[in-house]
């Protein structure tokens, strides 16, 4: 079954298309099938970052989707990976996952996998790692505080890319250059610098109900705060959201105070390498750490 390009479940017949040729809409109201919060403007965004398929019945609906992005030769992760709840628990969602995972080659990947769909990710092999706290709720201004001593912010600016990847690269593991080319030019950007050195970075754009925060990059917690509470602070009264893997220390109770509580949890898995290295704490080598996700799908 594995690279069939049409699968039969009780009276559907399926067939894999191409996920850039499918029309938005189709995949928006898939996605708002199972409550996902992505407007149409979210999907054409992810599908520029990847590639992927979609399951389509003999009259051409959209009943399921799967992506893959690729960080280079050596990483890449699965997302946006739904199959509409008339067919679940049928075989749809196997069939996508073992067609995507096939084009994978040797390459080591990493997914964020909801509750509905760990079992799935399970039985492919994949192996859970840490907790994704779902984080958002209507922003509440948090009190001004001083910099880390010896730091300033300023807006990123398309030409501070390579800085920026170089510090993502660091902590994430895998080169997101072209990813976060393409986030920079869609979001608003904060960094924080020591001296000549970039210590912390967040990126913030649209997305779904309101605007979410990543990602964010930074040495610890204070640096981690001193990027994200301007976006706080903006955006007030409004829908915000991040996801993090931080689960204790300052990062998580300054969200907390902001008004963004764990709204759900996701699990990051990985297939053939270990991803996540450490325990979700700034590691002691000062080594950078991702506080915020760019998108569960991307990592
Ligand atoms: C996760 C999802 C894509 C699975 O798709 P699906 O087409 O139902 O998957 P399958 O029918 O191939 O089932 C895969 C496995 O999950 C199990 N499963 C499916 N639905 C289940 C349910 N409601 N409860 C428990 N197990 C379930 C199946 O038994 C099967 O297990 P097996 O491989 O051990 O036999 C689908 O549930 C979904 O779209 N959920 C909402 C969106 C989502 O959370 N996506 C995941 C993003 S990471």
């Amino acid at each position: 079954m594995t690279n069939s390009s049409s699968i039969q479940l009780e009276s559907f017949e399926l067939t894999m298309g191409d996920i850039a040729k499918a029309d938005v809409d189709a995949l928006h109201a898939l996605s708002l099938s199972v409550s996902w919060p992505h407007r149409a403007e979210d999907w054409q965004i992810v599908r520029e970052l990847g590639q992927g398929i979609v399951a389509h019945d003999s009259i051409g609906r959209v009943l399921g989707s799967a992506m893959l992005f690729d960080f280079g030769p050596y990483f890449a992760t699965i997302g946006m990976v739904i199959t509409s709840p008339r067919l679940q628990a049928l075989g749809t969602g196997r069939w996508m996952m073992d067609h995507i995972i096939a084009q994978t080659g040797s390459r080591p990947l990493g997914l964020n996998a909801t509750h509905s769909s760990k079992r799935l990710y399970q039985s492919l092999g994949f192996n859970a790692e840490q907790v994704v706290y779902q984080c958002q709720g209507e922003a509440i201004a948090p009190p001004a505080e001083l910099l880390p001593p010896g730091t300033r912010l300023r807006p990123i600016v398309e030409a501070d890319l390579a800085e920026v990847a170089a510090l993502d690269l660091a902590a994430y593991g895998a080169d997101r250059t072209l990813l976060l080319q393409r986030l920079i030019a869609i979001s608003e950007g904060l960094a924080l610098v020591q001296g000549d050195n970039m210590v912390a970075f967040a990126l913030c754009r649209r997305f779904g109900r309101g605007h979410v925060i990543g990602p964010v990059v930074a040495m610890g917690d204070e640096e981690a705060i001193a990027v994200v509470r301007p976006y706080v602070a903006e955006r007030a009264g409004g829908f915000l959201r991040l996801d993090t893997r931080q689960q204790t220390g300052p990062f998580p109770q300054f969200l907390m105070r902001s008004g963004l509580a764990i709204h759900d949890t996701v699990t990051s898995m990985s297939l053939r390498q270990v991803w996540l290295h450490g325990d979700g704490r700034p590691p002691a080598d000062g080594k950078p750490l991702t506080y915020g996700l760019a998108s569960q799908a991307l990592g």
